[in-house]
């Protein structure tokens, strides 16, 4: 079904998800942790690289990167001005480049880019393969790219509601993305938060090396389906609905993770962790979680 895996519903999504993204939802499904952990693979502590970060949003990973590369060398691309009017905001990323773009059809010459990296956006993508034969076609020969992105949850009620949010691929197709697209020297890693337990891993970052200039081969083979962007009053209709049922799918995994985070104060998992990748409620997800338990509290009261 995969209701939000789709440009148009992807650029609404993010009209209001912008605007608690950082302070409410981001923190607990992508930490600070996480995210470092990811770029590990990315290699970037290379002198003189450049780097473009590619569904960029709000900045939260570049962040992660301009800890390495300087700001002035990173190139922010995202298909959301309103993710991205943010992230000009953030103090850390004053120097980096900014360009509104797709993904699918980045608006950068081929070999241009020493890395390319991207963060939890693959999700949205109609055309995965594309968006990771554009990632080839950017970066230099020797470049490397790293994408970050979700894995299909292992218990089928969370697989059905993540597949109707939108694209939680396995493993194996971003490996048969990443090899089609033409990269080698392919390597991965597992990322987590605390919170999460069980034996299923929650999501992976995928690092490959481009070998020579030029295009991707895969570019040539791969049909690329593009959805219509033209807005009739029933797509409109369509669209709406599609938002509304994909977010709320979207938005069952808050409280999940919240409660999962209570949890964890009870557990030792976050033992011995440096302050700053401990995984803590804000008073934001704070005031979520009482609002949550007063309305338990009421139906209980009202109807049982
Ligand atoms: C979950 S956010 C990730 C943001 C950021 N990378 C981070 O680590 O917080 C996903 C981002 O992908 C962007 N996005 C979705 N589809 C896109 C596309 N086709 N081209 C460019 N950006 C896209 C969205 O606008 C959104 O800002």
């Amino acid at each position: 079904m995969r209701l939000i895996q789709h440009k148009k519903e992807a650029y609404w999504f993010y009209r209001f998800l912008s605007i608690f993204y950082d302070k409410l939802v981001n923190p607990l499904f992508w930490t600070k942790r996480m995210r470092d952990e990811s770029l590990e693979l990315g290699r970037l502590n290379e002198p003189g690289i450049r780097v473009i970060d590619v569904g960029s949003g709000t900045g939260f990973t570049t962040e992660g990167i301009v800890r390495h590369v300087p700001a002035d060398k990173v190139t922010c691309v995202d298909q959301s001005p309103h993710q991205m009017a943010r992230a000009k905001q953030k103090p850390a990323l004053q120097a980096c480049a900014f360009q509104l773009g797709d993904a699918e059809n980045i608006p950068f010459a081929t070999d241009e880019f020493d890395r390319y990296v991207s963060a939890g956006s693959i999700e949205y993508w109609p055309n995965p393969q594309q968006g990771i034969n554009e990632a080839y076609r950017v970066i230099k020969p020797g470049g490397l790219a790293l994408m970050i992105g979700p894995l299909e949850p292992e218990n089928a009620l969370a697989r059905f509601i993540a597949n109707t949010w939108m694209l939680f691929p396995k493993e194996e197709e971003y490996l048969h993305w990443f090899r089609e697209a033409g990269f080698q020297d392919i390597q991965v890693r597992y990322i987590k938060p605390h919170w999460v337990n069980g034996r299923g891993e929650y999501g992976i970052s995928v690092a490959g090396v481009k070998p020579k200039a030029g295009i991707s081969p895969a570019a040539g083979r791969v049909e690329v389906v593009e959805p219509s962007q033209k807005m009739s009053p029933g797509r409109w209709l369509q669209l709406i609905g599609r938002l509304l049922i994909g977010s709320l799918a979207g938005f069952l995994f808050i409280p999940a993770a919240l409660f999962g985070y209570v949890r964890n104060i009870f557990s030792d998992k976050q033992k011995g962790a440096p302050e700053e990748y401990r995984e803590r409620l804000n008073a934001y997800q704070i005031t979520v979680l009482l609002a949550i338990g007063l309305l338990i509290g009421w139906v209980i009261y009202r109807f049982i």
